[in-house]
């Protein structure tokens, strides 16, 4: 059967270095964000242009799982709802979904992040000790069932179904536009 992961955490919570692994060890494709932004925009955001490009990922993993391949999402997926969608999606396509979150403390961000930027910057962007603190307020931290894949809650107010959610949190990921 299909696997789909979603890499959850922070930024400099060891991501991307992860999902490197996984994709070794599984056989399935990775989708890194950060690595499309670059190349395309020379920006992380792009004003909104980041949910363009997942959206289109999230298309193309649904092209892969539909054909039988693994895949890996290291977006990050910093709200609840955001990784239900992806639950419903896998299950809709009958892959099974492993949520892998990565929780990281201040002290052990701030080195590695820090460290990236001097080693590696081509693969990252300058992350301030204010973008730190938003972040951390943003970032919705799964709980133990959801970590245990029993996580199946109803859609927010005014969605009918997930597919509904999914279509509007990221437009580009429908399979016909
Ligand atoms: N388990 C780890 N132990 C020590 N350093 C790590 C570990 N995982 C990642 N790193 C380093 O920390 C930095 C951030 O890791 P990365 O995978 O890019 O994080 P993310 O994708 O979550 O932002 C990189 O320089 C990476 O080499
Ligand atoms: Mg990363």
């Amino acid at each position: 059967m299909a696997d789909l992961f979603l890499i959850v955490g922070l930024p400099g919570a060891g991501k991307t270095t992860l999902a490197r692994e996984l994709a070794e060890v599984h056989g399935a494709v990775r989708f890194s964000p950060d690595e499309w932004m670059g190349p395309l925009f020379g920006d992380a955001e792009a004003d909104g242009k980041r949910d363009v490009v997942e959206g289109r990922l999230v298309w193309t993993a649904t092209e892969v799982l539909r054909a039988g391949g693994s895949v890996i999402l290291d977006f990050g997926f910093w709200g609840r709802d955001e990784r239900a969608g992806l639950c419903w999606l896998a299950a809709s396509l009958g892959a099974d979904v492993h949520t892998v979150y990565l929780p990281i403390d201040r002290a052990t961000q701030v080195e590695r992040v820090t460290g990236r930027w001097r080693d590696t910057p081509e693969q990252t962007w300058p992350i301030s000790q204010a973008d730190l603190d938003e972040w951390d307020g943003m970032f919705q931290e799964p709980d133990d069932a959801e970590l245990a894949g029993r996580y199946n809650p109803t859609p927010p107010q005014g969605f009918a179904d997930w597919g509904e959610w999914m279509a509007d949190r990221w437009p580009t990921s429908r399979t016909s536009l």
